[in-house]
């Protein structure tokens, strides 16, 4: 059976006990940290200094999975790749060097991720198919943990899935924003392959029965 892959949002983590909190999601059943970058430029709030960046990438044992809202990813980019990214997401919207981050990735040994908001249509964005490693669909608009999950997500899995599978690209379909158990079988059901949840798994004292309920 495929794996239910989980990656934990530090989002609305607590920041000042940081190792803290990155020894709990170390010790849990998860497989990624899901660490969202945020410049007050693409979305209103910012998200993380360098600082913090570091602590998560010192502490961290599980695979860093890197979500770039920013206006200019070429920046980010390789400060990523130097603590430890597994993926880097970079945004398709607002974003005219998208083509060329996704090779910056790859070329940097990391698996790139495009990741779209939840008004961009599959039908835009599919001819960037055979060059990324993972599609990012966003189920909530970017920038806040803690929102409420769009049912048309489901529609949007459903039709990269089928294209993914007609064209037999390598893509892992990861979803982002407002997951918790109750949609969680569903998601993975129409084929998707990682589930990022934050404020579900962090407001559970137990993050391994959190991240259990959400491969159910
Ligand atoms: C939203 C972020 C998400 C968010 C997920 O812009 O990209 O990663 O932290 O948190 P929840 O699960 O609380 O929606
Ligand atoms: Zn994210």
């Amino acid at each position: 059976m495929k794996k239910k892959e989980i990656s934990v949002s530090i989002l609305d983590c607590n920041f000042n006990n940081i190792k803290k909190e990155i020894n709990k999601i170390n010790n849990s059943n998860s497989d990624y940290i899901h660490v969202d970058i945020m410049d007050g430029k693409f979305v209103p709030n910012i998200a993380f200094d360098d600082e913090t960046i570091k602590k998560v990438n010192l502490y961290s044992t599980k695979k860093l999975d890197y979500h770039l809202m920013v206006k200019n990813p070429n920046d980010y980019i390789l400060k990523c790749a130097k603590n430890s990214a597994d993926i880097i997401s970079v945004h398709y919207e607002e974003n005219d060097n998208v083509y060329n981050n996704l090779i910056s990735i790859k070329k940097l040994g990391c698996k790139a991720g495009l990741a779209i908001n939840p008004s961009t249509k599959i039908s835009e964005v599919s001819k960037l198919f055979k060059d990324i490693d993972i599609l990012l669909l966003m189920s909530v608009q970017p920038g806040k943990g803690g929102q409420k999950f769009l049912d048309s997500t489901f529609n949007k899995i459903i039709d990269s899935k089928k294209l993914i599978d007609e064209m037999k690209y390598q893509v892992k379909i990861e979803i982002d924003g407002g997951i918790d158990n109750k949609v969680s079988r569903k998601l993975f059901d129409l084929g998707s392959n990682i589930l990022v949840s934050g404020s579900y798994i962090i407001k559970n004292k137990n993050f391994n029965s959190a991240i259990t309920s959400l491969r159910d």
